[in-house]
């Protein structure tokens, strides 16, 4: 076994200054949830100054290696020129005027060119915002008001329709809270249930093609299917399998057209961008040429900004000149490789364990008894943060190079180390803090 080094634990004085100053401004001390305090060791940079490639630079000058880059928006990585240039390019020629810009129909047409299924495309800034607009003109184009999500899958929206699905769910009425109902991931006989619990009620199907959970053969085809002859609409929340799994989407990736798809995160390499795709028939629901009720679809004062349109372009001319795909599938592939033969020599198996496909691997803790456990997550965060990484997931970008990948995999091979002591010796002996919390829960 390889001699265990001493880890240098970082100055977070600037950070902590910053957090005393941002909880009286913020709630929560953050804009974003899965950003806050409570999701990161307390012995971690509070705040962030710059970043480039998969590097960062926090308030106090340390450096780390990133992973889950801008929760998984940024794929390209920080500050990635060609992307920044286009941006910049753009926004001295303005960024928002009273009627649309060329680039939007640019930009439009570009992303019909990648996504085999859908014919029309609307834009926004937010994945919640085109996920609820997708479930909104499925309940228009079904006259239905039920909508089935996969209980299985963290989340699709910060709107009340999924929120209210959740432990964190105060402030959404009962009424809304019932209209959501749950299936299980490769389980085509509990969503079979569900429509026969409520004939003719659901309107549409919402999930990812596939997350952690590997699909099982031939499951969203059956999926497909029996929304079809149920009469819904099926819907696949492809912000993280979007530019990630296949430039075609996880939908060309399983080989499964869905009726309506939702984009962003790393459509834009970070930039605020986001897509409402589907078939020509249920989106022009939302347009100008027909004569039933009009859906107001995604109608947004920044949602076609465009720097991040020119951002988009940029991006998707990266993916396709330099093979992006491929590269965060192979990069995931080494550092699973190397996690995984860490995981052996440390005695982790049963313990430590990544999930997910190369090109986003998450990893989930167990303690002693093998129950899912939040203070070693903690500990193990904690411990790549002491070696210069912060790693919530290991999920990689098209800046993590062979060097970032093997210098990660070192890290974790001590801090499964200090895991292995942990469980002998007990979490406690070796946490600096507290333990980090799930974002969606109902009481602090
Ligand atoms: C699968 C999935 N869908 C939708 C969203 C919502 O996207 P946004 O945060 O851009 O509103 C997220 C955000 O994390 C997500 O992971």
């Amino acid at each position: 076994m390889k001699e265990m080094r001493k880890p240098v634990v970082p100055s977070f004085a600037e950070s902590r200054r910053l957090q005393a100053r941002s909880h009286t401004v913020i709630p929560g001390g953050a804009h974003t949830y899965a950003k806050g305090d409570d999701q990161f060791p307390e012995e971690a940079p509070g705040f962030i100054e710059r970043g480039k490639g998969c590097h960062v630079w926090d308030v106090d000058g340390n450096e780390f290696t990133e992973y889950g880059m801008g929760l998984r928006s940024v794929t390209l990585g920080h500050a990635f020129e060609p992307v920044v240039e286009a941006a910049y390019k753009q926004m001295q020629l303005g960024v928002n005027f009273s009627r649309p810009a060329r680039i939007e129909v640019d930009l439009a047409e570009a992303m019909l060119g990648l996504i085999d299924g859908a014919d029309m495309v609307k834009f926004a800034k937010n994945g919640s915002d085109v996920t609820t607009a997708a479930v909104k003109l499925a309940r228009a184009y079904t006259d239905r008001n039920l909508i089935a999500i996969c209980g299985d899958q963290p989340f699709f929206s910060t709107d009340d329709w999924f929120i209210g699905s959740t432990e964190m769910n105060a402030g959404i009425p009962q009424a809304i809270i019932e209209m959501t109902l749950k299936f299980r991931y490769n389980d085509i006989e509990d969503l079979k249930n569900l429509f026969d619990q409520h004939p003719n009620q659901i309107a549409c199907v919402v999930m990812e093609a596939e997350a952690a959970t590997p699909s099982a053969p031939g499951y969203l085809a059956k999926v497909k299917e029996l929304c079809e002859s149920r009469g819904a609409l099926l819907i696949f929340d492809e912000m993280i399998t979007g530019f990630r799994w296949h430039l075609g989407g996880a939908q060309k990736f399983h080989g499964v057209t869905p009726h309506l798809s939702t984009f962003g995160k790393a459509m834009a390499n970070g930039f605020a961008l986001a897509a409402l795709m589907g078939k020509r028939e249920i989106m022009r629901l939302g347009g100008l040429e027909h004569d039933q009720s009009r859906v107001f679809l995604l109608s947004t004062t920044h949602g076609a900004e465009t720097h991040a349109l020119a951002a988009s372009l940029e991006t998707i001319k990266t993916y396709r000149e330099r093979n992006v795909v491929e590269f965060l599938w192979q990069q995931g592939k080494r550092l699973r490789d190397r996690v995984n033969r860490s995981i052996a020599e440390n005695r982790l198996e049963g313990f430590f364990q990544l999930i997910g496909q190369p090109c986003n691997l998450v990893f989930e803790t167990r303690d002693q008894d093998r129950s899912r456990s939040q203070p070693f997550r903690t500990l193990f965060m904690q411990e790549l943060i002491r070696r210069g990484i912060i790693a919530p997931s290991f999920v990689v970008s098209f800046s993590h190079s062979d060097a970032d990948i093997d210098r990660t995999a070192d890290a974790v091979y001590e801090a499964h180390q200090v895991y292995r002591k942990a469980l002998d010796e007990g979490v406690a002996k070796y946490l600096g803090g507290r333990p980090v919390k799930p974002v969606n829960r109902e009481y602090n």
